[in-house]
């Protein structure tokens, strides 16, 4: 299948930043990990990161006709974006979402995600390993 990766704000500064939320690793070391993941599973996949809204919903619109599944990590934007939730429900590909840490277990504002309410899997709190699980479940 053909998936499009898709990783919010922040994400880019993976290694740097949280190490003791998200880990030591890069986000090249993210990135890499994804590419040998689908790989391994047979799917073809597309990366995209970006730290701003409108690029995002700009992708995801793109995505239209283009894409068999997205996978996405909206990151803050999780919280806060009905451009990103009402994007997904436009171009009705079927979504998982990802977040490296448990957000359930976190703060009380990260608990509520625009994006759970399209997507048809949400995967958190296993690091790296939630990306090869969303890329499993296609
Ligand atoms: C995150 C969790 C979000 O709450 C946070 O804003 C992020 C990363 C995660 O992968 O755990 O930037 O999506």
């Amino acid at each position: 299948m053909k998936i499009l990766v898709i990783n919010g704000p922040n994400l880019n500064m993976l290694g740097v930043r949280e190490p003791d939320i998200y880990g030591s690793q890069s986000f090249a070391a993210l990135e890499n990990f994804i590419r040998a993941s689908a790989n391994e599973l047979g799917h073809e996949v597309v990366l995209f990161q970006s730290n701003h809204e409108g690029e995002i919903v700009d992708t995801i619109q793109r995505a239209y006709k283009n894409f068999d599944g997205i996978v996405i990590n909206p990151a803050a934007y999780t919280h806060t974006s009905v451009a990103i939730l009402d994007a997904l429900k436009a171009v009705a590909i079927p979504t998982v979402e990802v977040h490296l840490s448990d957000i359930n277990s976190r703060d009380e504002f990260r608990k509520f995600s625009y994006v759970s309410l399209v997507a048809k899997k949400t995967i958190c709190g296993l690091g790296f390993e939630g990306y090869k699980k969303a890329l499993e479940w296609f």
